[in-house]
């Protein structure tokens, strides 16, 4: 593999900057300052380096994004902005999606990668990655409400949710964690037990929270997060 390739997949510098940082003598090959960006490299034997920093090769990008109300979760839209709009330009042409969607007016985690295969296992409700949600409701929710939708209800187009579980915090508003994502899953259900979810917020993908990541912000996974979320099968 050319070693901009390398530089430019492992989204640790574009085509143009690798050529830059080799003509300023950053970039190292086993120890060797580089003079070429063209240089053939293997990214599995090879000892690349950048400001003296081992750079590990990596083929698909995993961002995570705390979504503000009003964006949408899509690559492209005609009128709103999207989740793709939120990121710097060198990460816009990467072939990034978000891995899954949530509603115009729902915040926080959402996942953006271009690893399909890890994108559909992680959706899949068969992987059981639990996807926990704080929200909000108009009205005061009993246990009996909270123990219906629990154990799953049929929604008016006929299909039955899969049990989830509820974290109560006050009378109106919990924690919610669902297995699957049905489109407005979470505010059919409480709306067929007659509430309304006044605020939705996504604070945890699997084992990844979005922790303290400003709104509109985004940032790359740790080593640890991309580990917890990339298919098995794929390592
Ligand atoms: N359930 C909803 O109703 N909306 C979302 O955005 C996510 C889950």
């Amino acid at each position: 593999m050319r070693l901009d390739k390398f530089f430019s997949e492992s989204s640790v510098l574009s085509r143009s900057e690798c050529k830059k940082a080799v003509k300023k003598g950053e970039i190292t090959v086993n120890g060797e300052t580089v003079k070429n960006a063209d240089l053939k490299i293997d990214e599995n034997k090879d000892e690349i380096a950048y400001k003296g920093e081992k750079i590990t090769y990596s083929r698909y990008t995993y961002i995570m994004l705390n979504k503000p109300s009003g964006v949408v979760s899509a690559t492209e839209d005609g009128r709103d902005k999207t989740v793709i709009d939120l990121l710097p330009e060198n990460y816009r042409n990467r072939g990034l999606f978000p891995c899954g969607r949530l509603d115009k007016d729902t915040l926080g985690l959402i996942i953006l990668t271009n690893d399909g295969i890890s994108a559909h296992n992680a959706l899949s409700p068969k992987k059981h990655f639990e996807k926990t949600y704080y929200f909000k409701t108009a009205d005061g929710f009993s246990d009996g409400d909270a123990k219906k939708i629990e154990g799953g209800l049929l929604l008016a187009d006929g299909y039955t949710t899969k049990p989830c579980r509820i974290e109560r915090i006050s009378d109106r508003e919990g924690n919610i964690i669902l297995t699957e994502g049905k489109y407005h899953e979470i505010k059919r259900l409480f709306a067929a037990v007659g509430n309304k979810i006044v605020y939705l917020e996504r604070i945890k993908f699997g084992d990844i929270a979005l922790g303290d990541l400003p709104r509109g912000d985004w940032r790359t996974l740790s080593d640890e997060e991309t580990a917890a979320f990339i298919d098995k099968n794929r390592r």
